[in-house]
């Protein structure tokens, strides 16, 4: 299994995930809105496994330059198309892995990922490509599923859904695994917040300094 073969999941979904609904709008209101509050006009920002650009098209505008990437290329076009009938300024959209990202697209004074780190195959690793492309004193900024707090249910689901395509590859650790592994990489935690309008939804909301 490889990021081609992630793509090509992504790809099959992008229409369908265009057009779904937000499931918790107050919620992602809380996360824009304190992304935005960390972010300053004069940054260049990364986003990562930015699907549509739902999230680039509302944030994009709070600084100087933002690159919004994912490896679906169909997730892209659908975000190319909303860009072409908003134009903001200094928002670009690119296919791409942080991987496949090189130290001259950089640096970046913020990277964030929404709904993204738990998709990502080598964790660690890419984790350290993170803080390669951030600049001195970057944030990583980034809401993820921490599938190992859900219901064991969905752990038991997920595999058997992944074996007849309908789910991705999604990697399975607790919030304080998260924590240790941005750690590793590197990372200071700053804060670790969740956004949820009702209760805990397991998606931490993490702020981490590059060290
Ligand atoms: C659940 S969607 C989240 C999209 C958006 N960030 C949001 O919160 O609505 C996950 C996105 O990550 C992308 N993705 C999955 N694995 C990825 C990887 N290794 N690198 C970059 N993007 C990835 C998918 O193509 C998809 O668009």
């Amino acid at each position: 299994m490889s990021l081609t073969s992630d793509a090509r999941f992504w790809d099959r979904t992008s229409r369908k995930y265009s057009k779904g609904a937000i499931a918790d709008q107050a919620g992602y209101e809380r996360t824009l809105e304190r992304t935005r509050a960390l972010l300053k006009p004069d940054d260049r920002v990364l986003e990562l496994g930015c699907g549509t650009g739902t999230t680039a098209l509302r944030l994009a505008g709070s600084v100087r330059q933002y690159l919004a990437t994912d490896i679906s290329a169909g997730m892209i076009a659908i975000a190319e198309d909303k860009r072409m009938a908003s134009l903001i300024p200094g928002l670009a959209f690119r296919t791409a892995a942080a991987e496949t990202l090189a130290p001259e697209d950089g640096p970046f004074k913020a990277v964030l990922g929404f709904n993204y780190l738990h998709l990502v195959r080598d964790l660690p690793g890419t984790l350290r490509h993170i803080h390669m492309l951030l600049a001195d004193d970057g944030l990583l900024i980034s809401k993820t599923p921490c599938v190992g707090e859900m219901n064991p249910l969905i752990r038991l689901a997920l595999p058997l859904m992944r074996g007849v395509g309908l789910a991705p590859y999604a990697g399975v650790f607790r919030v304080a695994e998260l924590s240790q592994h941005l750690h590793g990489a590197g990372f200071d935690i700053l804060a670790t917040e969740i956004h949820a309008s009702k209760g805990n939804d397991n998606r931490p909301y993490i702020v981490a300094r590059k060290r």
